[in-house]
Parts: C-alpha cells; sequence; structure tokens
C-alpha cells in the first residue's frame, strides 16, 4: 500500500493533490524550487481544507492532523529518498520536466513509482532519459486537484502490471475516479474533449453569433449542465442516434477545422491577459480579493456538486 508520497512543485497543482494525499492519510513531503511558492502553498492548502471543513467534507478534528501529514521542503533529496510515489508537477517544459525527472530518479529508491501531472507531454517522451522508465506513469489530474474526481492514467506496453495496479489502487482509495488510456495520445481524452470545444466556442465569437458569456452560458445551462451526470455518448442515447447522425451529418461541414491556435488566446498572451493571474482574460478580474472570491465560490459550487454525486 503506497503511503509515502513526494509531490514536486507546490503551484497550483501540486499543492492541491499533496492535499488530497493528506487527508487520505498518507505523509506528504511537497518540494518546490521557490521558497515563497513554498510559505504561499502551506497557506492556500489551509484555506482550502478550512472550506472542506466548514462544508462538511472534512470533520475539524482532522484537519491539525492532515495539515501536519504535508512537510514542505527545498531539498529535493528529503522530499524523495523514501517516498514510494513521487508526484511530479513542475511547468509543462520538456526539457525542464527531463531535468527534474532525471534528478528525482537519481535520489529515489529503485521501487518508487514516478508519476508525471502532465497535461498533454507523452509518457515515452518524458520517460526517455530515465533508466528505469518502466516505473513511470501519467496521472493527469484537474484543477481543482482536491475536487475534481477524474484523473486520466497513461503507462506505455512496458509498464508493468504491478505497477498500474499499485497506482489504481491508490487513486481510487483516495476518493479519485482513474481512467486509463488505452494508448498514448497528445491531450489524452478530456483535454482533447476540453480544446474541441474551446475551437468551435471562440469560432461562434468570431463570426459574431454569439458574445463570451451567452456562449459559457449556452454551456452551463445546457450541455454542460448534463454532462456532469450523464457523459456525452449517453446523452446522445437519450436524445437518439437516429436524431445524432441528422445533428453530427448537418453539423459536421459547418464546425470550425482550425489546426492551430486560435489567434485570439495568441493575442491576448501577446498582450499579457492570461486570465486570473494577470487580472485579466476574457473576463475582468480587478483585485486579488475579486479572484480570490472567485475561486472560493467556484470551489463551494464544485463540493455541492461532489456531495450530490457521493449520495448517487
Ligand atoms: N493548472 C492546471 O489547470 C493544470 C491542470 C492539469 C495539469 N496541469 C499540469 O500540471 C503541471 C504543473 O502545472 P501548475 O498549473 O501547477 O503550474 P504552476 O506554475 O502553478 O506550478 C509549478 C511549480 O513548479 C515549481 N518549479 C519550477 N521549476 C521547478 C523545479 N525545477 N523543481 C521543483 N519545482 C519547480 C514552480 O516554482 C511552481 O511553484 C504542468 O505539467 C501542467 O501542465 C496543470
Amino acid at each position: 500500500m503506497l503511503n509515502n508520497m513526494a509531490v514536486i512543485g507546490a503551484g497550483i497543482m501540486g499543492r492541491s493533490i499533496a492535499l488530497v494525499y493528506a487527508m487520505n492519510d498518507c505523509s506528504v513531503r511537497l518540494y518546490d524550487t521557490d521558497i515563497a511558492t513554498l510559505e504561499r502553498a502551506k497557506d492556500l492548502i489551509r484555506a482550502d481544507l478550512d472550506l472542506l471543513v466548514q462544508e462538511g467534507l472534512c470533520p475539524a478534528s482532522r484537519s491539525q492532523k492532515i495539515l501536519k501529514n504535508i512537510f514542505v521542503t527545498e531539498n529535493l533529496k528529503e522530499a524523495v529518498g523514501s517516498a514510494e510515489l513521487i508526484t511530479e508537477a513542475v511547468p509543462e517544459q520538456l526539457e525542464l520536466k527531463w531535468q527534474v525527472l532525471s534528478r528525482i530518479e537519481a535520489l529515489s529508491s529503485r521501487s518508487a513509482i514516478v508519476a508525471s501531472n502532465t497535461s498533454t507531454l507523452p509518457l515515452s517522451d518524458l520517460a526517455r532519459h530515465l533508466t528505469r522508465p518502466e516505473r513511470m506513469v501519467i496521472t493527469h489530474f484537474f484543477n481543482p486537484a482536491h475536487l475534481v474526481p477524474l484523473v486520466e492514467v497513461i503507462k506505455t506496453e512496458t509498464t508493468p502490471d504491478e505497477v498500474l495496479s499499485d497506482v489504481l489502487v491508490f487513486l481510487r482509495r483516495i476518493g479519485k475516479v482513474p481512467v486509463v488510456l488505452k494508448k498514448e495520445v497528445p491531450g489524452f481524452i478530456a483535454n482533447r474533449l476540453q480544446a474541441a470545444v474551446m475551437r468551435e466556442a471562440l469560432h461562434l465569437i468570431h463570426i459574431g453569433v454569439a458574445d463570451m458569456h451567452d456562449v459559457d452560458t449556452a454551456m452551463t445551462c445546457g450541455p454542460g449542465f448534463r454532462w456532469s451526470i450523464i457523459g456525452p455518448l449517453e446523452t446522445a442515447d437519450f436524445g437518439g442516434l437516429d436524431t445524432w447522425q441528422s445533428v453530427m451529418g448537418n453539423l459536421a461541414p459547418e464546425l470550425d477545422n482550425a489546426r492551430k491556435a486560435p489567434e485570439v488566446i495568441k493575442e491576448m498572451n501577446r498582450k499579457g491577459h492570461l486570465g486570473v493571474k494577470t487580472g485579466q482574460g476574457f473576463y475582468t478580474y480587478p483585485t486579488g480579493e475579486v479572484v480570490a472570491e472567485k475561486i472560493r465560490s467556484r470551489d463551494l459550487a464544485f463540493i455541492r456538486l461532489l456531495k450530490l454525486r457521493c449520495r448517487e
């Protein structure tokens, strides 16, 4: 049974993954190269945990113990030396991940499993310079990782059955819903689905069909409302596949099929409009307080959805 965890990178994903592990009685060493990020991670983890306690997803009596389960460190050897599962959550740059993964491998036990949280990079590329590539998998959590149930799992043809099974048993034990891909593909399943929707959303705005607010509303009050409970294929079954044959036949020629990133996203990046992290994205977030409040109300809604799913 996996109990000793290391999480490498204490940013948006790493700190939230550390919280999930700690809530499930694992000992977690959370490592980052930036001391300020580690300090901030402790505050943000505490705030996330407070919300879970307030909403009844975690007893107040456990919260001190959970926080004590997380030990932050700037020393990689200390982080990974005795870890059984090491989750890598550093920025999405292949060269950086290669460097970090090689150092992790050199400093960790031969039996440790290394799991990357990459959103897009293929496992065979990530593991290319490792001497024990068979000990590496991808476990792709979704933001916020302590609330979203899905974890996509990617293995290669040479991944031993026991590595996969240890990872799946662990993910189920911590309340996650793992989905294992049958083969490697960029973007896995969920990000490909999201990217397809995003391409069409931006296309509809670009050709003047709707503004961004109405596009978001059309999703959250329409397909998004249903998809949280029944996926797109089950939705089609309920609607009737005769109807869906017409829908797909009529719409396929109309949909955007651009093969590069939408110009509007590139333009926003050029202007430094990166979303909540800079205060300006598709929408405006004038102050840090507004951002904190938006994240809190998003998380509250996700917690309520999670409770609803748990009751099913
Ligand atoms: N943000 C998301 O919504 C999301 C969702 C799923 C997966 N991911 C993936 O998770 C990974 C991390 O993304 P994030 O959003 O948490 O990024 P982030 O920028 O918030 O955090 C990355 C952290 O890594 C640290 N770091 C940089 N170099 C390091 C090094 N050499 N050793 C240790 N730490 C180092 C940084 O200081 C930072 O704290 C990426 O691969 C990303 O694609 C992100």
